[in-house]
């Protein structure tokens, strides 16, 4: 996507989980943050890399090589992605002696004790309004030439981050193309990274072609909600349940497509305004917190995307502050975690496995619970299966869902079947069996309540209240009928493929 936000500045790098601290893992999708600083009331940078400590970021992208700012990453353990803005690359690519010079005043003096292990060397050209474009591969070499020289080369990754404009097609995603305009310098920089086992990196934004075509793309499927209506790709079969996995899938189409299929590629901004002007509606806090909640989610796990399952996908959200000197629309200075007193504008499950308070980093998860949605890839048949159970032998009210009813719209089967599944989870004990269905049930810590309609937490019930069975009074129920009860049930679903039945 062409967009403001992305040619404007940026800084900072990734960020390691707190999952994989716990799980004393290292390798993985991880996710980091991007620290611009476009805005003249930002904290100082000491006082940034206290915040970014606090909440455990461990990945962090800056947009340039500012020495206090490197200098406050110093033994944090936080690794840094450093970048060359494009007002550089006339520098950078003319002469060899010009980069062996920064290298050795604002890279060497600070490394490793403060940990860079990526060179972005140029940011978005194909949007930048000065064409840079054939200056840009040169620079990477110069870049990569004086890193060799010190021996660094295989310690810090030489790259060039992208916007999704560098695709003349992206949907369907199969049919992803680099815009052949772009081929001079793209091709060898595609040769480049191959050759330097650099990441191709590339800036995802669903939140514009949401903005740009609401008529054309739905908010739930640039949202990653569970509500979204699958889109399929005719050529592949492949089925989309988000954009930013159609958008990064056109990536991967269009690097096969110039047969550079081993290339990973990193995802160096993804994130959505917390606030807009009048016409930007979908910019609100809490789209925000839940585009950047389910990115995070849906890519800690390894997930992949449908053309590339299992693959682990790094992505750095864009931002860590609202930068007030950004110019352009309301919404491109305000997507920020954080106002610039540190306060957090939004919570923020930067896990992936609980809510965690990014101003406190107090765990709010384990006061409040969870709930039980149905899967979004069961089989429709297994959900008609589960939510006839549920609302039937399994006791759940079901009026909520009836039509006219809160929880009637959106009219899906998913729909439907996740509020039924939660009414159940949540009266019989909010146990794990009680949210299996057959392995169509899934747990959440995201309050999946929309409008009016009120998915039932620990304790209370739903929506029309017409129940008011509390868990702990049906927890006191025999834990064995509810075992026999969800045997039964998983026994019909089996037994029905077996009998041909439906
Ligand atoms: C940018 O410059 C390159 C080479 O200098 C040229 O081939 C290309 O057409 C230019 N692009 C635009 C959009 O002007
Ligand atoms: C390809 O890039 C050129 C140069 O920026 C642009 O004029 C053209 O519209 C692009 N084509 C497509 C299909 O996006
Ligand atoms: C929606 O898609 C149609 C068909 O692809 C296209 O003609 C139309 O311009 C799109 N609308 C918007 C607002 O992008
Ligand atoms: C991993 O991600 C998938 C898809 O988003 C999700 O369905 C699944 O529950 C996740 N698993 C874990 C352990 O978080
Ligand atoms: C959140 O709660 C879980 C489970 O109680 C605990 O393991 C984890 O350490 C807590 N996280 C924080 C940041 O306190
Ligand atoms: C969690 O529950 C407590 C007590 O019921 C409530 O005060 C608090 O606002 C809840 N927090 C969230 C994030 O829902
Ligand atoms: C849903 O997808 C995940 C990941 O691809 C898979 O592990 C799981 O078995 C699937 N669930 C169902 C019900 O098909
Ligand atoms: C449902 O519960 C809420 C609060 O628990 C209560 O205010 C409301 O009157 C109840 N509605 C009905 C129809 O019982």
């Amino acid at each position: 996507m062409a967009s403001l936000a992305s040619s404007m500045a940026r800084e900072l790098r990734i960020i390691p989980l707190l999952f994989l601290l716990f799980a004393g893992l290292c390798r993985g999708s991880k996710i980091g943050v991007c620290y611009g600083r476009n805005a003249d009331d930002l904290p100082i940078p000491d006082k940034v890399a206290q915040l970014v400590n606090l909440h455990q970021i461990k990945y962090v992208r800056i947009y340039d090589s500012n020495i206090q700012v490197i200098k406050a990453f110093a033994n944090t353990g936080v690794e840094l992605m450093v970048g060359v803005p494009n007002s550089d690359l006339l520098a950078f690519s003319q002469y060899q002696s010009n980069v062996d010079t920064w290298l050795k005043n604002s890279i060497l003096p600070y490394y490793p004790a403060t940990m860079i292990t990526y060179i972005t060397v140029g940011a978005e050209i194909t949007e930048s309004p000065v064409n840079v474009s054939s200056l840009v591969v040169p620079a990477m070499v110069n870049v990569q030439t004086a890193l060799k020289k010190v021996g660094l080369h295989k310690r810090i990754k030489v790259s060039s981050t992208h916007s999704l404009g560098v695709l003349s097609r992206s949907f369907p995603p199969s049919a992803g193309a680099f815009n052949s305009s772009y081929a001079f310098f793209l091709k060898p920089m595609l040769e480049f990274m191959v050759e330097n086992r650099s990441p191709f990196m590339v800036d995802l934004y669903p939140y514009y072609a949401y903005r740009d075509s609401p008529s054309n793309v739905s908010l739930n499927y640039a949202l990653f909600s569970p509500a979204s209506s699958d889109v399929i790709d005719p050529n592949t079969g492949l089925v989309y349940t988000n954009m930013f996995d159609a958008q990064l899938d056109a990536i991967f189409f269009a690097l096969m497509a110039l047969n550079f299929r081993t290339l990973k590629v990193m995802v160096t901004e993804s994130g959505w305004p917390n606030k807009g002007s009048a016409k930007e509606t979908a910019a609100t806090p809490d789209n925000a917190e839940t585009y950047n909640t389910n990115l995070i989610r849906h890519v800690i796990n390894d997930t992949g995307t449908p053309a590339k399952p299992g693959e682990e996908i790094d992505v750095y959200i864009f931002s860590l502050f609202n930068e007030n000197r950004k110019p352009g629309l309301e919404s491109e200075r305000n997507w920020g975690l954080f106002y610039p007193d540190q306060t957090s504008i939004y919570t923020l499950d930067l896990t992936g496995r609980g809510n965690v308070d990014v101003t406190t980093g107090a765990n709010i998860t384990s006061s409040n619970g969870t709930w039980c949605v149905a899967s979004s890839n069961a089989s429709e048949l297994d959900l008609q299966n589960a939510l006839n159970w549920a609302c039937g032998a399994g006791n759940v009210d079901c009026s909520a869902i009836q039509p006219s009813q809160p929880c009637y719209q959106p009219d899906t089967l998913l729909s439907h079947a996740s509020f039924a599944f939660n009414s159940y989870y949540q009266q019989n004990g909010a146990t794990d069996v009680a949210c299996s269905f057959g392995g169509t049930g899934v747990k959440t810590t995201k309050n999946p309540s929309y409008d009016k309609c009120i998915y039932a937490t620990s304790g209370k019930m739903s929506s029309g209240n017409s129940t008011t069975t509390s868990v702990s009074s049906s927890a006191h129920g025999s834990i064995l009928k509810k075992l026999m009860e969800v045997l039964l049930f998983m026994l019909s679903l089996s037994l029905v493929p077996l009998l041909g039945i439906a």
